[in-house]
């Protein structure tokens, strides 16, 4: 059976060139500059044919009963998007050292940094954003059925992406290096340490060692602001790549029209 071609879906109006006014030329400078956007994109894309991609991945059709619950999965990755930014910046005033820098980077990135202590703040507090987002994206997921059949390896993904999530939320603890991060992390390796077989080396891996030591901080921000947000940007890749290829699933009060059902209809 030949495979059903479905049309392209449209262009944005605004992407479109717009036609000619009659009689005018349209080669005037204002002209020029007013398609200058449309230009830029279309050189882009003569060389990348990157609008067929970009189409596929933003002109999906969703299914009937969409409703404002679908957002939280893009909340969450606004939420990651927004601890990336903040947090490049805070590096840029970070040192890792267990010596008392890193406790004195921290102060006056809160009290001499231009709007410091405003995007300290803003990462301190997207962190439990992000947390609490991601706990209701996966409830919303769960309770519409969404990790049934064929959506099993998003959700699979989804799970490596929440325990990456609660991995920031424990290494960037740390990072301040005042008394309740430092004592608050012994407590988390130490339970850490209980787990079953791995716990061990999974202690010794976070403290780089068996005790707490110098190297402990420089390891909590590499894993930090290196290893983790890296397996995440790309997780979150795949997890939306799967989301555009599968499509979204309807809520569950939302019933399938059969064809036989159509029939008895009319
Ligand atoms: C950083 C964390 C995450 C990000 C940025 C993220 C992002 C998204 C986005 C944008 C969507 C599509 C829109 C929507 O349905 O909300 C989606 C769908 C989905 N997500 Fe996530 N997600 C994350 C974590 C999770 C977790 C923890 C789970 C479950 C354990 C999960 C399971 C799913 C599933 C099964 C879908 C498909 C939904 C459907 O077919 O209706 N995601 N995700």
């Amino acid at each position: 059976m030949p495979k059903l071609k479905l049309p392209a879906p449209p262009i944005p109006a605004k992407l479109n060139p717009r036609p000619a006014r009659p009689g005018s030329t349209k080669t005037g400078p204002l002209d020029v500059a007013a398609e200058a956007g449309i230009s830029a994109v279309d050189w882009v894309d003569e060389r990348t044919s990157i609008s067929g991609a970009a189409r596929w991945m933003m002109f999906r059709k969703v299914p009937k009963g969409t409703n404002w619950f679908y957002t939280l999965g893009s909340s969450t990755m606004f939420a990651f998007l927004s601890q990336a930014v903040t947090g490049v910046f805070l590096a840029m005033y970070y040192r890792p050292d267990a010596a008392g820098g890193a406790y004195e980077s921290i102060r006056y990135i809160n009290n001499e940094v231009f709007l410091g202590e405003f995007v300290h703040g803003m990462h301190k507090w997207g962190s439990s954003v992000m947390v609490i987002l991601v706990f209701l994206h996966m409830a919303r997921t769960f309770f519409f059925g969404a990790y049934k059949y064929p959506r099993e390896l998003n959700w699979v993904i989804g799970v490596a992406l929440l325990i990456l999530t609660m991995a920031m939320s424990f290494t960037g603890y740390l990072l301040p290096f005042d008394q309740r991060s430092y004592w608050a992390t012994i407590v988390g390796v130490n339970i850490n340490g209980t787990g079953p077989l791995v716990g061990p080396y999974l202690s010794d891996f976070l403290r780089a060692g068996p005790e707490f030591g110098a190297t402990t901080l420089s390891r909590f921000y590499a894993i930090h602001m290196l290893l983790i947000p890296g397996a995440m940007a790309a997780l979150i890749g795949a997890h939306l790549y799967m989301v555009a290829k599968l499509g979204t699933t309807a809520p569950p009060w939302i019933k399938a029209d059969s064809p036989v059902k159509k029939e008895e209809k009319a």
